[in-house]
Order: C-alpha cells, then sequence, then structure tokens
C-alpha cells in the first residue's frame, strides 16, 4: 500500500486509503458554543481519520437576504474560526463553497431529478417559510438540492451534520441513488454522522430551546468570540429553576445544559459533574460553568483574532483548499455531465 501511495497524486492516494468526510456552515452570523459542541468539535476530531472537507456555504447564505459587505466579512470570519476551533488547514480542505462552480452546476441536474413533492416536505422549508415571509424565493426551496450537490459531488461517505439536517441527508441519500439507479453507479451514498450525547446546547434563556446564532435575546446564546465577562454575565443570568441540587434531569433543563456546557468545555463526565458539586448551590455551580467556558472560548477567539488580523493568509489558505476542491469536483461533474449527455469536446 505504502509503494502505491508513493506513485497515485494524492487524491487518488487518500481515496484508496481514507473515506471522506464533508460538512458545511452558513456564514450568516457568529457561530456559536451550540455549533461547536454540535459540529465543529466533531470535525476537529473525525479530520485525522478521514480525507476531510469543509466549506463555508456562502451559495446557500443567499436564501435569505444578505448585506454584501457582510456576507463577504462573515465568509472569512466563519473560515477563520473553523482553523482557530481545530481544523487544521493542512490535514483538511478548506474552501468557500462559491469558488467551486460545480456546486451550481451539479445542483442544477440534480434539480431536473428532484420532485416538486420533495422539497415541499422538508421541514426546514416549513420553517424558514414562515420566519421570512417576505421572500420565500425558489432558491429556499431548492436549499436541499445544493446541499446534496455539496455532498454528492466529493462522494463524501460521512457527514457531520446536526439532528436538524437529517431530512436533507435523506433527500440527498434518495438523489445519489436516484442518478446511480437510472444511469449507472456514479455517487457514493453518503451517512449522516449526528452526534447523540452532549451535542445539543439549549438558550440560556429559555432551556427548552436549542441555543440559535440567532436568538433575538442575545443573553440567550454563547458566540465563539464573546469577550471573558459577556460569558461571565450570560453564565450568571442563566435561567434554571427553583430547585438547589446539581443534578442531570430532562425535568431540569437549564441545570443540564450548564452541565452539559461543563461537560463539553472541561471533559468531565455528569457523573462526575455531579459528584464535584454535591452539597453546593446554583451560585457555586455557575461561577464554574462560567470559569470553564472562558478558559475554553478564550484560546479559540485568541487565535480567531490573530487568523483576522491577517487576511492575507487567510485567503491563501482558502486558495489552497479550493484548489485541491476543485479537482475533485471536476472529476464528479465530468462523469455527471457525460451520462447525462451533455455534448463532451
Ligand atoms: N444546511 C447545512 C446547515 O444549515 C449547511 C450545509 C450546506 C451543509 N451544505 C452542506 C452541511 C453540506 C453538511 C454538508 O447546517
Amino acid at each position: 500500500m505504502t509503494k502505491m501511495v508513493g506513485i497515485l497524486p494524492r487524491m487518488e492516494a487518500e481515496k484508496l486509503t481514507k473515506k471522506t468526510i464533508l460538512s458545511g456552515m452558513q456564514p450568516t452570523n457568529d457561530l456559536t458554543i451550540g455549533q461547536y459542541a454540535g459540529a465543529l468539535r466533531n470535525w476537529v476530531e473525525l479530520q485525522h481519520e478521514y480525507e476531510a472537507l469543509f466549506c463555508v456555504v456562502d451559495l446557500h447564505a443567499i436564501t435569505v437576504r444578505q448585506e454584501p459587505a457582510e456576507l463577504r466579512k462573515r465568509t472569512l470570519d466563519v473560515a477563520a474560526m473553523y482553523i482557530a476551533a481545530g481544523i487544521d488547514p493542512d490535514v483538511s480542505t478548506l474552501f468557500i463553497q462559491s469558488h467551486v462552480p460545480e456546486h451550481s452546476q451539479l445542483a442544477w441536474v440534480l434539480n431536473c431529478m428532484t420532485g416538486f413533492g420533495e422539497c415541499s416536505r422538508m421541514t426546514q422549508f416549513k420553517d424558514k417559510s414562515a420566519t421570512h415571509a417576505d421572500n420565500v424565493n425558489v432558491g429556499l426551496f431548492t436549499y436541499p438540492i445544493l446541499m446534496a450537490a455539496d455532498i454528492l459531488l466529493y462522494n463524501a461517505d460521512l457527514v457531520p451534520v446536526g439532528e436538524d439536517q437529517r431530512q436533507h441527508l435523506e433527500l440527498t441519500r434518495n438523489l445519489a441513488e436516484r442518478f446511480n439507479h437510472h444511469y449507472s453507479p456514479t455517487f457514493t451514498v453518503p451517512e449522516p454522522f449526528i452526534p447523540k450525547v452532549g451535542a445539543k446546547i439549549m438558550s440560556l434563556q429559555e432551556p427548552e430551546k436549542k441555543m440559535s446564532k440567532s436568538d433575538a435575546n442575545e443573553k440567550a446564546t454563547i458566540f465563539l468570540v464573546d469577550t471573558d465577562e459577556a460569558i461571565r454575565s450570560k453564565v450568571k443570568r442563566a435561567v434554571t429553576d427553583s430547585g438547589t441540587t446539581i443534578e442531570y434531569t430532562e425535568k431540569r433543563p437549564g441545570v443540564a445544559n450548564l452541565m452539559t456546557l461543563y461537560h463539553i468545555t472541561t471533559g468531565k463526565t455528569y457523573a462526575e459533574i455531579e459528584q464535584e458539586f454535591s452539597g453546593l448551590g446554583y451560585a457555586e455551580f455557575k461561577e464554574a460553568v462560567g470559569e470553564a467556558i472562558v478558559a475554553f472560548v478564550r484560546p479559540v477567539r485568541e487565535k480567531y483574532q490573530a487568523l483576522r488580523a491577517d487576511e492575507e493568509t487567510l485567503k491563501a489558505t482558502l486558495r489552497k483548499g479550493v484548489e485541491h476542491a476543485r479537482d475533485r469536483a471536476r472529476k464528479t461533474l465530468r462523469k455527471v455531465y457525460k451520462k447525462t449527455g451533455f455534448v463532451e469536446f
């Protein structure tokens, strides 16, 4: 095997030895500790085991209105945050989705193989058309098809995403199978990788609700760019309940959520946490959680700021990433075009 790797181009060699993962996030807001816990954390772990591609999905972002300068800035912000959170651009392929035109090109072919009803069933579409009732555009409707293109273009085996993306993954699998069946085997049918324990971080203000980057109440969300003071204050004001003991139970979602945050930022198990705070009250517990999050977020934020202060280097990193991504994307699209019946010169 080692000998074979030596004589094959990098891409081929990696395909032989490693499976592929791909994921992406929209550059629509600052990233939250919830996105770290639910997604980024897994990306960082998986990148060594898999051939990993991570993109910033700016094409998806314009399904809701974006201010151009803001979108441009946020796209680089998110790329920098990927790196700050532990994605190593020398190990993983990091790129901006719109830089690989094959995503849009494959999406068109897949559009023509997707039923109207399939898209209408998507719960995220229904939710977003309700929250953006003044701009229910066709892009919002076909959003999951573009996501399928992102994934199938690289023949990803595994797609680490949050639970809310399961339905989109299901559509992606159906489209892959449909194309393979209608033409001939072309796409890998991807599996979702959805973490179970300790993945879901809830709002600090309404702990029955998922923590969201777009929550109107900013006390509800911890951002990875938050200052130490902001973090301490948000945790202190986090909604708990009238209980007194630190126990992990669904009946007390506020305390359970803080325990999850403590677990994520310290690596301690729930049993260890219960033990540590037995006999202590909410005030001491919140103080410890606040400090744990501060200690965790600070190096990420500082690394992020350093990366963001040197935009040329960041762009060079993304330029390197896109070259590798395009090599792979081009190959797949060529096959797809050929099978579809487009004339090739
Ligand atoms: N729809 C995903 C989300 O909102 C983002 C996304 C776009 C994505 N393309 C993808 C995730 C491809 C994984 C793979 O979270």
